[in-house]
């Protein structure tokens, strides 16, 4: 672990009960039922949660599909998705369906969610629905550690760049744009794959609005630093992405139907294992709506 770093506050909760899983971020609370309303004092708790642990996970939460939304809403305005298509009876809703058959697993590649946005979503809430006997992990990693780890010399030179990021990584020299890469996803809908801009220049470190920390803000979206050619960026790119991803900097959450993730995408990239072929995976995802630019 890299000297210097602090790694969490301890607080005194007073209603719930949080308990870390990991040295570097992620919380499992318990000693409370989401389907009922929040009071304001419960959900400044699990907001503090949320800030001190970048990721929290709650067991047991069996919400309907509107409870879910009802709760999402406390966090803010929906953010919805620019380009997949939510339930029918309820938009806000994204399904993610990984079939039996399918070889698609949405979100496996480490990344900040809707990054290639102008105004990216704030925060992800996942609820399991169905989940393999084994494997359809998620792994998360705290982006403050992965910038507050790096050299003085490094933080500054990386404090004033920006990147491109981009939601076809066709264009970034991937194989497969949008359509393609959804084709075989017998789960999974599209809005108008065509029709969507999906291009955004966002800061490589991010000064996260409610603590004011510093973290690297960079994912699979990320194609090259603005005003650099993708040659120029891609060794820093590849030796930020590498570092990101340090077993030190992560944690993983095994799912149970019910369970329920809200992640912070302004401090934390995930990754959704894709190693349960032959078995069905179904969740429900929120998002919210993040803030302005700059950030
Ligand atoms: C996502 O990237 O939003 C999906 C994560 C998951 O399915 O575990």
């Amino acid at each position: 672990m890299p000297e210097g770093v602090q790694l969490w506050n301890f607080r005194p909760y007073e209603t719930i009960a949080v308990q870390r899983i990991s040295g570097a971020l992620g919380a499992e609370i318990s000693g409370i039922d989401l389907t009922k309303p929040l009071t304001d004092a419960l959900y400044a708790e699990i907001y503090q949660a949320f800030l001190e642990n970048q990721v929290i996970f709650f067991r047991d939460q069996h919400m309907t599909p509107e409870q879910f939304l009802a709760f999402a809403r406390r966090w803010g305005g929906i953010h919805l998705h620019p380009y997949m298509k939510g339930l029918d009876e309820i938009p806000e809703i994204l399904e993610l369906i990984k079939t039996e058959t399918d070889t698609y697993a949405f979100g496996s590649s480490w990344h900040s969610d809707q990054m290639f946005a102008p105004k990216p979503a704030k925060c992800t809430m996942l609820l399991g629905r169905e989940i393999p006997p084994a494997g359809g992990d998620t792994m998360f990693a705290n982006m403050y550690l992965a910038y507050e780890s790096l050299s003085p010399g490094m933080r500054a030179t990386l404090d004033r760049l920006k990147a491109l990021n981009s939601g076809d990584k066709k264009r970034g020299g991937g194989t497969k744009n949008r359509a393609e890469r959804y084709s075989g996803a017998q789960g999974m809908k599209l809005k108008d794959p065509g029709n969507i801009q999906t291009d955004s220049v966002h800061p490589l470190v991010r000064t996260h609005a409610d603590t004011g920390r510093k973290g690297l803000y960079l994912g699979s979206h990320t194609q090259h630093l603005d005003g650099f050619t993708p040659e120029e960026s891609e060794p820093i790119l590849s030796f930020l992405r590498a570092h990101c991803r340090r077993p030190e900097f992560t944690c993983r959450f095994r799912w149970a139907p019910g369970s329920l993730a809200i992640w912070d995408n302004r401090c934390a990239q995930h990754y959704a294992i894709n190693d349960y072929a032959g078995y069905r995976r179904r969740m429900h995802r929120i998002t919210i709506k993040g803030e302005d630019a700059p950030f």
